[in-house]
């Protein structure tokens, strides 16, 4: 039986975790909320009981607890992380700080678990939500033939930018001004995600392109993303077009993608089936289809792919993390 703490419980992911908790049926001991001094008192529901929020601070992360989940962003991950680990406790981090860092481990369960090495580092890094959903299908394919470019288009749920996203684009239905966003994301797309860098990318389109390279250990494959937010209020659809280095056809493609876990295949145009948003909520499944060959390069595939950003794309991807350790690890200790 484990000691879990999840800080930042009252975030939109944060309270995702400890519902997939409670979902997974995980031997837990002891569920502790931790949130800012704002939540401290609130309650949060988790088996039959109601869980009281304690406020995060350096003294909460005692070394009696096995898991820390941080999902209250990069700034607090970057105070509380290193002390959590400091004090014995398995961190497994939703925020982008640690992500890239080259003895960090960077995890989705069904690819690479075995990145994860407790006695080099406490801390795991989740991937960024787009990411998640798209490496998922790449690296299934990845078996069947050497990826050799990838270019993402995202259509990304608002829910992505937390509690605040969601209440930006309900704002824009009543005709009220933005609060998060810079614009309106009610009627209206915007092609931006985080900040623009130098180059012209947006911070959220490097993190899909150096977090993709990470994950299928290609550090060389190159890949471009545009990154964009939608009026959708949960789950991320991306574009993903790839190139291979060899002829493979559709069939062996839908094969290996059916094949693999974590992967559910919709794509009957005949019947009018492909994976839509309102479908991919509430599931942990990454959906794939529109799978098709370019029309001009052989070697070129296209295919749509939705998952709950919220859920694979973050909570649940974490707890998944989790789970295999208890299921793994020797000890967390
Ligand atoms: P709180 O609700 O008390 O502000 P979201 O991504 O949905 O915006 O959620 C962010 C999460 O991070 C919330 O649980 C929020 O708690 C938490 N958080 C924000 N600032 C702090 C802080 N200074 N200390 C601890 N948790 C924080």
């Amino acid at each position: 039986m484990y000691t879990i703490a999840v800080c930042g419980a009252t975030g939109a992911v944060g309270r995702k975790i400890v519902e997939i908790i409670e979902e997974y049926n995980l031997p837990v001991k002891e569920l502790r909320l931790l949130a800012s001094a704002r939540s401290k008192g609130k309650s949060v529901p988790f088996r039959q009981q109601q869980l009281i929020i304690e406020e995060l601070t350096a003294e909460q992360l005692t070394a009696d607890i096995d898991f820390a989940l941080f999902a209250a962003g990069g700034a607090i991950s970057e105070k509380f992380a290193p002390i959590a680990a400091q004090n014995g406790i398995i961190v497994i981090d939703n925020s982008s700080i640690f992500r890239m860092d080259t003895d960090i481990p960077l995890v989705v369960p069904e690819i690479n678990p075995q990145a994860i090495d407790l006695t080099a580092n406490k801390i795991i890094a989740n991937p960024n939500c787009s990411t998640i959903q798209s490496v998922l299908p790449l690296a299934a394919i990845q078996k069947i033939a050497n990826l050799t470019r990838v270019d993402y288009i995202t259509y990304q749920a608002v829910s992505g930018a937390g509690q605040n996203g969601i209440t930006d684009l309900e704002r824009g239905e009543k005709g009220l001004a933005p609060a998060q966003f810079d614009y309106s994301i009610y009627n209206n797309v915007i092609p931006q995600i985080d900040v623009f860098l130098e180059n012209g990318y947006t911070k959220e389109e490097v993190k899909m392109i150096t977090e993709t390279q990470k994950i299928l250990n290609l550090p060389t494959l190159p890949i471009s993303a545009t990154c964009v937010r939608v009026p959708v209020k949960n789950s991320h659809s991306v574009d993903i077009s790839f190139t291979v280095d060899k002829k493979i056809s559709l069939l062996e493609i839908r094969d290996i993608l059916e094949k693999s876990p974590g992967i559910t295949v919709v794509d009957d145009p005949h019947t009018l089936k492909y994976p839509m948003p309102l479908d991919a909520s509430g599931f942990d499944e990454v959906f794939v289809g529109r799978i098709r060959q370019d029309l001009y390069n052989p070697l070129q595939f296209h295919m749509f792919v939705v998952a709950d950003n919220l859920r694979k794309g973050a909570a649940s991807n974490a707890v998944q993390i989790m789970r295999y350790l208890m299921e793994h690890a020797t000890s967390t200790k």
